[in-house]
């Protein structure tokens, strides 16, 4: 379908994101796990959102799994839908900011070119990337929903890791070695990370 953008209009609206943030009395960013699946990207969101929630913030997460569900039930694996995935989560994610929301996205999201395009939808300090850090042999024996097994067993194609890349973060703002340090390390390098860069303020 050809979409003539000269018949779209931008309509300005009288309230905005700082006015939002103000309000809030937090600011508004995206913290963007990525990593393997089995990495804990969700596990760390989760327990990220519980301290951030209990401390006053308007948290929300986007978690891969859950948003295939729905919005992006008409996805799949390929490359190209990997990207779409990525895209709409990002969009999304760019919304929740401009709504005032501290946004946890949690999805593998293989791809550098991916992860750097919603980096500059975003304002500087805005998105956060974090390397959920694990080696494939430690997801592979962790293998929370059996995955990694059907995908050796050719039950799966295309799956990240084994016959899907995953492209490593070049700059991530955290790293967190999952498969050397404790949850609770991690979530503290996170939270320690959000108060430095004054976001939970
Ligand atoms: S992404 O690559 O597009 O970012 P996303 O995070 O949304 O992936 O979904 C990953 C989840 O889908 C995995 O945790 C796993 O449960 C499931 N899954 C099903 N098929 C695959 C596959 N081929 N590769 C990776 N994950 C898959």
């Amino acid at each position: 379908m050809k979409i003539n953008k000269s018949n779209m209009n931008w309509h300005e609206y009288k309230i905005i994101k700082e006015e939002r943030q103000k309000l809030n009395g937090h600011k508004s960013a995206v913290l963007w796990f990525t990593g393997l699946s089995g990495s804990g990207k969700s596990t760390l969101s989760v327990e990220v959102e519980k301290v951030l929630h209990n401390r006053g913030i308007l948290t929300y997460i986007l978690d891969g799994d859950n948003i295939r569900h729905g919005i992006n039930k008409n996805l799949g694996f390929s490359p190209k839908d990997r990207t779409e995935n990525i895209r709409r989560i990002g969009e999304i994610s760019k919304l929740m900011v401009d709504a005032g929301v501290v946004t946890l996205v949690a999805c593998i999201s293989p791809y550098y070119k991916d992860r750097k395009i919603v980096r500059e939808l975003l304002n500087e300090n805005e998105f956060v990337e974090i390397y959920v850090k694990c080696s494939l042999d430690e997801c592979e024996n962790r293998d929370p929903k059996g995955l990694y097994k059907k995908a050796r067993a050719g039950e799966i194609k295309g799956f990240t890791g084994i016959d899907s890349p995953y492209e490593e973060p070049v700059t991530p703002e955290i790293i967190v070695e999952t498969d050397k340090q404790s949850l609770e390390e991690s979530l503290n390098q996170v939270i320690s990370y959000l108060e430095q860069k004054n976001i939970l303020s």
